[in-house]
């Protein structure tokens, strides 16, 4: 592998120094596309290309075409709304509890990315798209401080319901050890043991987190939205449950590629062990669920959300190939489908269009 001292690293012709064997060996040091992996790769991690995993570029490509800014979304008729007496008391509950999770959730997320998972990949068009998705975590929790400073919240107590209301904190509790082995500076991948731990983490983070805990917060502000309430919000909610899909799309890209090239991680007893985790991910969510809809509102109620999330679980675990949970699970809210495979068709709230560009996209005519 090369490194910055190597005189073979120099590139200007008019001080070609190199001697004809070095210059072999130099040619010889290139990075061949067959040696990169995502773990334990012994290739230079500092040159992008040649490609290996087009996948990764393609998303991280994509991901860069959907850039939004939470302040380009009018949050007026939210405000409106919020002063009003028109949202009843168990709306407002589930607005708050809501806020309360994702607006810490999205910050574990993206420590989780640059302090965690970041450095154990070594793959450098997969870590590309991980600085791009560390930085819509970014504006995600961006968007989230948006709303609540839109609507005059209590940021002390949005802030702090990770901390002091149980449906949440159990939730994130139950990630952070997850978070914490990968963060640990005396980690390191190598060994069937820390890879698995690796592997399961990534599988936790994308499948359960992003994959799960995320969804029942989505349905609820985007049924809010498809009743015309709290709308802005729901625009918002709208971008980063794309953006979020593409997030939990990379995630099982990058858990199946690993699992192809270290079959020896995928064992029958390992595959069990992340059906309980995500079992376990499935209560947990449920309690939300039951916790920030205790009456059912807006169409909806807890009963619904523990046959969704049998549901999203179920393909959470297709998606990676371990064995389904639970049999026969429905989803009793085919719009979500739509809300989620929405491409370039107008947004659901208003006429913007979804999938504008900015920038992202050069054309030289
Ligand atoms: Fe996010
Ligand atoms: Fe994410």
């Amino acid at each position: 592998m090369l490194t910055f001292d190597d005189e073979v690293i120099t590139t200007n012709p008019a001080v070609d120094t190199l001697s004809s064997s070095a210059a072999t060996d130099a040619a010889s040091a290139r990075i061949r596309v067959e040696d990169k992996r995502i773990i334990n790769c012994k290739a230079d991690v500092n040159q992008l290309v040649p490609f290996k995993y087009k996948w990764a570029w393609e998303k991280y490509l994509a991901a860069c075409a959907n850039h939004w800014m939470p302040q380009e979304v009018n949050m007026t008729a939210d405000i409106a709304l919020w002063k009003s007496d028109k949202l009843s008391d168990d709306e407002r509950r589930l607005i708050k509890r809501n806020l309360g999770f994702f607006t810490t959730a999205d910050s574990l997320a993206a420590n989780n990315i640059v302090l965690g998972s970041y450095r154990h990949i070594t793959n450098p068009e997969c870590r590309q798209f991980l600085l791009r998705q560390a930085f819509e975590e970014a504006i995600h929790t961006h968007a989230y401080q948006y709303i609540v400073e839109s609507l005059g919240l209590d940021e002390g107590e949005i802030f702090n319901m990770y901390h002091e209301v149980p449906s949440i904190r159990n939730k994130d509790e139950f990630l952070l050890p997850y978070i914490d082995v990968l963060t640990n500076p005396e980690f390191k991948t190598g060994t069937p043991e820390a890879d698995q731990a690796l592997l399961r983490s990534l599988i936790v983070f994308a499948c359960i987190m992003e994959g799960l805990f995320f969804y029942v917060g989505f349905v609820q502000i985007l049924a809010l939205g498809r009743q015309n309430k709290m709308t802005g919000a729901a625009e918002q909610y709208q971008y980063i449950l794309r953006d979020e899909s593409m997030h939990l799309n990379f995630g099982v890209d990058l858990i199946n590629q690993i699992k192809m090239e270290n079959p020896h991680l995928w064992t029958a007893a390992f595959r069990e062990e992340i059906r309980g985790l995500m079992q376990k991910g499935v209560e947990l969510e449920y309690a939300y669920a039951e916790d920030t809809m205790p009456r059912g509102i807006l169409g909806l109620n807890a009963t619904m959300f523990k046959e969704y999330l049998r549901f999203i679980a179920n393909r959470r675990c297709q998606q990676i190939g371990v064995d389904i949970l639970y049999q026969g699970a429905t989803n009793p809210f085919p719009w979500m489908s739509e809300m989620i495979d929405l491409k370039k068709e107008k947004n659901f709230f208003e006429s913007r269009v979804t999938e504008y560009q900015t920038g992202g996209t050069l054309s030289w005519d």
